[in-house]
């Protein structure tokens, strides 16, 4: 991760990056060029005369220091979205060209726009490489990265933070989700949830083991993790950021490895499974932007966290789950593994804290992604104000957010012969299933939406964590 800064004065000798609209290119404006030496300014007219690519980077040589031009869409149609992601390539056109430094300039972008370019920057310059070995030192050794970026403008040490910690909050969701699952996990997640208290005044921690659990009824939590020689976990971080009010909780599923039990995923399916303490990850990065940014909230993050395996202890379909409210779950599926521990989570969050809102997150359902897509999360609930608050602040921050019916129709595709419920029916709106599942265990009177993020958290292209939601979720404390 780089150093970055807002200086008043720029440094002749540091590289410049400067963002061009495509209706620049022909008419350039003066104001645009501010900034630049007159070699600069000649070589960047000339640049732009000669007809450059539509979107990308593009390095300008003078004599003087570098230029970097960024080119954009038409100044009118530009969006935050396509600024933040063109800006989230420099980090890697910096290496490509062997800059170091870099010094911003804001070209004739709007605060909102420099807004998301800084976002973009700082964002994309996030690299996983805790797992690379010699190979990759070696070549590493001969390249360049960028260190240090200065932002011009107008901008105040409060900027700078917002970013350091923004920067922080994401990586913190992608490595977790990143990390191999012989080290992630649910003791990790508790060594981690440990560091982020001892690092932030006004948070407390607690975690309830196994035979804490065993004597809360946590059964659900404990009868996924049976399979697994990992310890299992309900771990509980508190952020009293202000007022007496009750808190607004973010539950997120830790599920550390999921196999799917004896119900066991085909080989396919099992890779990328570290990915499904996604929705832990992205609670915890939240809360810890959230926290470290001190928003003047009461918040807490609540993680049940397993690992779903199977050895002779393992669950089995035909057991029956008392759950911590006394709903009994017929197992069908053990790899509908996530609803059952999160089911115990929301309510021990409901009864014990008795939240103003409650927001679950998890990667729940392989059926979310063909409901709606890799761009979207899918939201589900009963409380309009509170869904219609959540895709609001996802739209501000371009993270979007779609709702899927939680109808009362589907209701008795849940039914058991045996028990109360049946924890995988044949409905084919596998996400739908999942959010009526968990809506057993949310007493009526609670604000309560659950977010299913198995089509956002994992770039599977890239094979990399996107770190999604940390940014809508800051948004939306801030502002419920
Ligand atoms: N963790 C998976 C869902 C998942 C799939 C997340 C792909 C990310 C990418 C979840 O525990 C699961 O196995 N769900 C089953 C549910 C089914 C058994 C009702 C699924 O989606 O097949
Ligand atoms: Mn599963
Ligand atoms: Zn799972």
């Amino acid at each position: 991760m780089f150093k970055f800064s807002f200086p008043n004065k720029l440094d002749k000798k540091v590289p410049l990056l400067l963002p061009v609209c495509s209706d620049q290119i022909k008419t350039v404006p003066k104001k645009l060029l501010n900034g630049l030496s007159k070699k600069q300014t000649e070589a960047v007219r000339a640049a732009l005369r000669k007809g450059v690519p539509d979107d990308g980077l593009l390095p300008v040589y003078s004599g003087d220091a570098t230029v970097l031009l960024m080119l954009l869409a038409k100044e009118k149609s530009l969006k935050t979205r396509s600024v933040r992601e063109t800006s989230s390539q420099i980090f890697s056109a910096a290496r490509k060209y062997k800059i170091d430094g870099l010094t911003i300039l804001t070209g004739t972008l709007n605060d909102e726009l420099v807004r998301a370019m800084r976002e973009g920057i700082v964002i994309g310059s996030y690299e996983y490489n805790d797992w690379k070995g010699v190979i990759h030192k070696e070549k590493a050794k001969k390249q360049t990265t960028l260190k240090s970026v200065s932002f011009t403008g107008n901008k105040t040490a409060g900027e700078s933070k917002r970013l350091l910690q923004l920067q922080k909050s994401i990586a913190l969701t992608k490595d977790l989700i990143n990390c191999p699952p012989k080290t992630a996990t649910p003791s990790y997640l508790e060594k981690k949830s440990r560091e982020i208290a001892r690092q932030l005044k006004d948070v407390k921690v607690t975690v309830f083991k196994e035979k804490e659990l065993k004597k809360m009824g946590c059964n659900g939590i404990l009868a996924v993790g049976r399979g697994s020689h990992e310890e299992s976990r309900l771990i509980i971080l508190e952020y009293k950021g202000g007022g007496k009010k009750a808190p607004i909780a973010l539950v997120g599923k830790g599920v550390t490895f999921d196999t799917g039990g004896y119900s066991l995923k085909p080989s396919q399916y099992l890779e990328s499974m570290k990915q499904d303490l996604g929705g832990a990850a992205t609670a915890l990065g939240g809360f810890y932007a959230i926290a470290s940014l001190g928003v003047k909230k009461n918040v807490i993050a609540v993680i049940p966290t397993v690992e779903n395996s199977i050895n002779s202890h393992a669950y089995r379909p035909d057991d029956v789950i008392k759950m911590y409210n006394g709903v009994t779950v017929e197992v069908t599926n053990t790899d509908a593994e996530g609803r059952i521990i999160l089911g115990d989570a929301l309510a021990y969050t409901a009864k014990k804290y008795n939240p103003r809102a409650m927001i679950d997150m998890a990667t729940l359902t392989g059926a979310c992604a063909y409901a709606v897509g890799n761009d979207f999360t899918a939201a589900l609930g009963t409380n309009n104000d509170l869904i219609s608050k959540i895709i609001e602040s996802g739209k501000e921050v371009d993270e979007p957010v779609w709702e899927l019916p939680l109808h009362e129709r589907y209701k008795k595709e849940l039914d058991s012969p045996i028990a109360d419920i049946v924890n995988c029916s044949k409905l084919k709106a596998g996400t739908v299933e999942g959010g009526l599942f968990l809506q057993h265990f949310v007493p009526k009177e609670i604000n309560w939406c659950h977010l299913d993020i198995a089509s956002v958290a994992f770039d599977e292209s890239k094979k990399q964590a996107t770190g999604r939601n940390v940014r809508m979720l800051l948004n939306f404390v801030k502002k419920y």
